[in-house]
């Protein structure tokens, strides 16, 4: 039995799923547990494509428990769109649970999102204008509308009449949005509510259960570490925390529920969206990494940034997140390049100061430019490589330079979307915990 988190280890879009569902084999549970419609996981089984945005990717399995935590935001009309989606291709949805407790992503959410983007101009975040800020900060000031106020018209109707009277203030004297009516409102919601009140439970108390009954759990984060509202490169962060201490205040267990943690990272990195990024390619080389591995939004379909992997960034991953292990994805799209930066530490370009670590002020994030290592490419395919020593000499150095880096073993190597595309160096579950050496008196 073991319980697991899988955290993005960099910017959103790790190749999270692809994990997640090699682990969700042997798992019975799998939760998510922050975030909402922003998430976007590309899944891949035999030759169908699954993209998920709020439903856990576990739902592919059979019989697998799956349970969206009290720490998301749900759009209802996203998640029965997502679902009818699923459902037409055969998929299950009699396992799938949703928390009493989790926020509902409203109209004025995602009104308020685009028109704040908007009105950001050049300091505009990028987000994906799926509500996600505006809900989580209605829930932040307690006037949210959860799950469980769907299923009760009286409750719904009061906290509506008191709610929309102010967004429309707002919607008037600063944004020139149009009028929102309570009535249409009111109908359209209630409606959602009797469409999902058939998932609605507390998720929370059938995690305890399950582990109760030594099940295997896994959690299931969206968006990456420096994606994280108190821990990322703030403010240009979601509004949630991905990271893994956010999966025990998300799904509702205590930290002495879980076992491990895996960090995953693409072999180079990407970010979606502004803020800082020190080893973003602008040249033919982002381009080249960008068209490779086909590096498009799987949400909102805008173009990928594309750089070289920064240790720096990975070693505030395993810091934050208390990584036992990473997940290395997408290796195979760095096969044709002669040579392969990993940026190792920043050097401060008005002071020449050098950092190993992450500045921890955020305006120094701009002063920071990248100190590289050149690695030799490989330059030969990795796509059928089934085990570490199938791998290119080039390629097994450079993934021990990233585990040296920052001090973390790699478990799972992946070469190609399919699941079979992977290299399983040691049990990313069963296998040794990281030795946490600076912690560890000599
Ligand atoms: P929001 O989560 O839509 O508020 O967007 C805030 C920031 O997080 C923006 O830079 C988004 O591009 C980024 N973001 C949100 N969800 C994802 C994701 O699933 N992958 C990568 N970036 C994301």
């Amino acid at each position: 039995m073991a319980n697991v988190v899988v955290v993005g280890a960099q910017f959103g879009d790790e190749g999270k799923a692809k994990v997640t569902d090699l682990l969700a084999m042997n798992a019975d549970m799998v939760v998510r547990y922050q975030g909402g419609a922003n998430a976007g996981h590309t899944v891949v089984v035999g030759n169908e494509t699954y993209k998920f945005h709020l439903i856990p990717s576990g739902i592919v399995y059979k019989g697998k428990q799956c349970i969206l935590g009290p720490g998301m935001v749900i759009d209802p009309k996203a998640f029965l769109t997502e679902m009818q989606a699923l459902l037409d291709r055969g998929l299950d949805d009699s396992n799938l649970k949703m928390s009493t407790a989790a926020h509902v992503t409203m109209p004025y959410h995602l009104m308020i999102d685009a028109a704040e983007e908007e009105s950001r101009g050049d300091k505009k975040i990028g987000t994906t204008k799926r509500g996600i800020g505006p809900t989580y900060a209605d829930k932040c000031a307690r006037t949210g509308i959860r799950v469980e106020d769907l299923l009760n018209p009286a409750v719904l109707q009061e906290k509506l009449e008191w709610m929309v009277p102010r967004k429309n203030v707002l919607f008037e004297r600063m944004y020139n949005l149009p009028q929102l009516d309570v009535k249409q409102i009111l109908e359209e919601y209630l409606e959602y509510g009797k469409k999902i009140k058939k998932y609605v439970c507390d998720t929370s108390a059938l995690i305890f259960e399950a582990v109760g009954d030594r099940k295997n759990i896994l959690f299931e984060g969206a968006q990456g570490t420096l994606l994280d509202l108190d821990h990322g490169t703030y403010p240009y962060v979601t509004s949630s925390s991905p990271s893994a201490g956010g999966a025990c205040v998300g799904a509702g267990i205590g930290p002495t529920i879980v076992d491990r943690v895996i960090g995953v990272s693409k072999a180079y990195m990407t970010r979606v969206g502004e803020g800082y990024f020190p080893t973003e390619l602008f040249g033919e080389e982002g381009d080249r990494i960008r068209e490779i591995g086909a590096e498009v939004g799987v949400t909102t379909g805008r173009p990928r940034r594309c750089g070289w992997f920064d240790a720096v960034l990975g070693r505030y991953a395993v810091r934050i997140n208390g990584l036992d292990c990473l997940a290395i994805t997408k290796m195979d799209v760095l096969d044709s390049f002669d040579e392969i930066q990993v940026c190792v530490e920043y050097r401060n370009k008005e002071t020449g100061k050098v950092y190993k670590d992450l500045p921890s002020i955020g305006a120094m994030f701009a002063q920071m430019e990248p100190v590289y290592k050149t690695l030799k490419g490989w330059k030969q395919s990795t796509v059928e490589c089934r085990k570490f020593s199938d791998l290119p000499d080039a390629a097994q150095k450079y993934l021990e330079f990233i585990e040296q880096e920052l001090d973390a073993p790699i478990a799972i190597v992946s070469v190609g979307p399919k699941r079979d595309n992977t290299i399983i160096i040691e049990d990313p579950i069963h296998g040794p915990k990281r030795v946490l050496s600076k912690a560890v008196p000599a």
